[in-house]
């Protein structure tokens, strides 16, 4: 529905002026569509706001659609939630079904970055032939290549804002008060299957189900490598290099 004048009265005129700073950024950046893959914990959920803000794609994370889902307890969460608990893959239809419906939201008008999806060769064919329908393909799929030994520490340090999806880690990256956001000062959440057990079952389903869609992509050449064992600020300047 259109903003009525009188409602536009009450936004303070410096929020009025960023949003059209914003817009008019955003009207010079190129359409992209993305992918982000690579196992728990390689940092797609850490990357993927700063690719956002940089080319104003709208960020879709089906594991943080499902983990909604599951709180609101919808049909949808209460089919999800079993198979999220013991770290193993949804079914492929309910997942396809959330992110066809995502990808018609306003904010993915110049393209979108998914996070967490596709994860198995189905979902991927399904998801080239919604885009074929539209005229368009995926113009990157970004592997957040690491090695396995490394991820247990990072996923069972890690700490969430759970409304803005800012991560933290206890010990890689400390919020400036422990258990506390740093923007709104409001708690930080763990997830209920970042555990060193659940994570065995997550990198189980990774390495049989997901990888397979690298090697789907890797065929049509649109894969970019990243070495995503490096820090953060090293990994966003290989992201940065990958999409210039
Ligand atoms: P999902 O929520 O997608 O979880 P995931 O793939 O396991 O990925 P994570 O969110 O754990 O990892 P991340 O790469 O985002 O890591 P982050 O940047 O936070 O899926 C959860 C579940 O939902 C699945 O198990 C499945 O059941 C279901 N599901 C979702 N999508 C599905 C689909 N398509 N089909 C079927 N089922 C589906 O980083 C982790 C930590 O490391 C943070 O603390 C961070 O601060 C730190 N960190 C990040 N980068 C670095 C770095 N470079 N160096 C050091 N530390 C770093």
């Amino acid at each position: 529905m259109a903003t009525a004048s009188a409602d536009l009265e009450e936004i303070p005129t410096v929020d009025l002026m960023t949003e059209l700073l914003r817009r008019m950024k955003c009207a010079t950046k190129p359409d992209k569509r993305l992918i982000l893959i690579g196992p728990p914990g390689c940092g797609k959920g850490t990357q993927s706001p700063i690719i956002k803000d940089e080319y104003c794609l709208c960020h879709l994370a089906t594991g943080d659609m499902l983990r909604a889902a599951v709180a609101a307890k919808t049909p949808l969460g209460v089919k999800a939630k079993e198979a999220m608990d013991k770290g193993e893959l949804v079914s492929d239809d309910l997942v396809i079904g959330i992110i066809d419906e995502a990808m018609k939201k306003t904010s993915c008008q110049k393209g979108f970055i998914l996070d967490g999806f596709p994860r198995t060769v189905v979902q991927a064919q399904k998801l080239d032939e919604m885009l074929e329908k539209q005229g368009a393909k995926i113009d990157k799929v970004l592997n957040f290549a690491v090695d396995d030994a490394i991820l247990e520490e990072r996923i069972t340090g890690r700490w969430i804002h759970s409304s803005s999806g800012r991560t933290y880690h206890s010990k890689l990256a400390p919020p400036k008060v422990p258990g506390i956001d740093d923007i709104t000062g409001e708690p930080l959440i763990q997830r209920k299957d970042d555990t060193a057990a659940v994570l065995k079952s997550r990198l189980e389903a990774f390495h049989r189900q997901t990888k397979p869609v690298i090697d789907y992509y890797s065929k049509k050449g649109s894969v970019v490598n990243l070495h995503a064992e490096k820090p953060p600020k090293e990994v966003t300047v290989e992201v940065q290099k990958a999409l210039s």
